[in-house]
């Protein structure tokens, strides 16, 4: 077993400021310098759209698999969720499962202070640090659009091996970087003249996060790289196909649309300093947000992306 010591899990404080630097105008979290989204008000928003937005697609629950299942509350039963962001996944099962004990763990510290007894958040570098949890810890472990901030996601998915206890379940979700446009993936498009400032936003977001050393292809590889760890076992996968806008034709998927819509508009602007620090010029960068705001308000084609939804059990001994 190989953990860190807990003084390596920072304390919240009510000062927070040494939690975040700012780079060209907006607040990033100071734990770990690849990770170049803002950690700010627009980043809460963000999660939560996004939050409400899965929670429309999963039919009003919190999860897709058998989370009821391995939380059955015969004994102490603990959730944890990674890169928990604004904290609304965690809450919300906090909330659902009552005498179940869930931390959330994100690089920095934008969760509401007032939360359920039964839910806690912790700061971590989940990319250089292994959380101070004995092996075989948790019971559900969740890990939701947060790949942009792992360079070794493989890495991750052994730590998450480890806090697992044998037949716990894990949770991934990653929405694909691969823009779709008209049902057909950015690559297959043979005209690509209507959506030209959403398609090149799309290509410079993917090149400045390799530039940072993020593997962009992990969100479609989840269900391979699961199974590399000889770890995990019974691999579901469930992709979603989600509608970015005001174009579906019935209620929910409308509903998933106009949230998804409200994501991108702040991820757009986000990308600022990712893309400065990448060494675009300013012009350049202007353009891009610019262009690709204007594709996202004025669209001629309908644009969606694929959502990468799976989990699985770790093996029992
Ligand atoms: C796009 S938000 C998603 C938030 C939440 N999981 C959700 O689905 O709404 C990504 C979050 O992952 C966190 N994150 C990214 N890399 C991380 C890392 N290496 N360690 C801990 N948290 C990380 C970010 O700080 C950010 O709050």
């Amino acid at each position: 077993m190989a953990y860190n010591s807990p003084s390596e899990l920072l304390e919240l404080g009510d000062d927070d400021s040494s939690y975040y630097r700012w780079v060209h105008g907006r607040a990033l979290n100071s734990l770990n310098p690849r990770y170049m989204l803002p950690v700010d008000a627009d980043a809460i928003k963000r999660s939560e759209f996004h939050h409400r937005m899965l929670q429309f697609l999963f039919n009003g629950k919190n999860y897709v698999g058998p989370v009821k299942e391995v939380l059955q509350p015969s004994q102490q039963r603990r959730v944890l969720d990674l890169g928990t962001g604004g904290g609304f996944w965690a809450i919300d099962m906090a909330d659902e499962f009552p005498r179940a004990e869930v931390i959330g763990v994100d690089l920095a510290p934008i969760q509401p202070r007032s939360v359920p007894p039964n839910c806690t958040f912790e700061l971590c570098d989940l990319d250089q640090w292994n959380l101070p949890y004995p092996d075989n810890h948790f019971d559900l472990i969740h890990a939701r659009s947060m790949h942009t901030g792992i360079h070794n996601y493989p890495r991750l998915l052994h730590e998450i091996g480890r806090l697992l206890r044998p037949g716990g379940l894990v949770i991934l979700i990653e929405p694909d970087l691969i823009p779709i446009v008209d049902g057909k993936p950015a690559p297959q498009l043979t005209d690509t003249s209507s959506s030209q400032g959403w398609l090149a936003f799309w290509d410079t977001y993917r090149a400045c996060l390799v530039q940072q050393g993020i593997d962009v292809t992990v969100p479609s590889r989840l269900p391979e790289l699961l199974a590399a760890t000889n770890i995990f076992q019974h691999v579901v996968t469930q992709d979603g196909n989600i509608p970015i806008g005001f174009y579906p034709p019935d209620q929910l998927s409308l509903t998933v649309g106009q949230f998804a819509w409200m994501d991108y508009d702040l991820l757009i602007p986000a990308t600022k300093p990712l893309f400065l620090t990448a060494g675009l010029p300013e012009s350049k960068v202007k353009r891009l947000i610019k262009d690709a705001h204007h594709d996202l308000y004025y669209p001629q084609l309908h644009c969606s992306s694929l959502l990468h939804i799976v989990h699985a059990f770790k093996r029992q001994p």
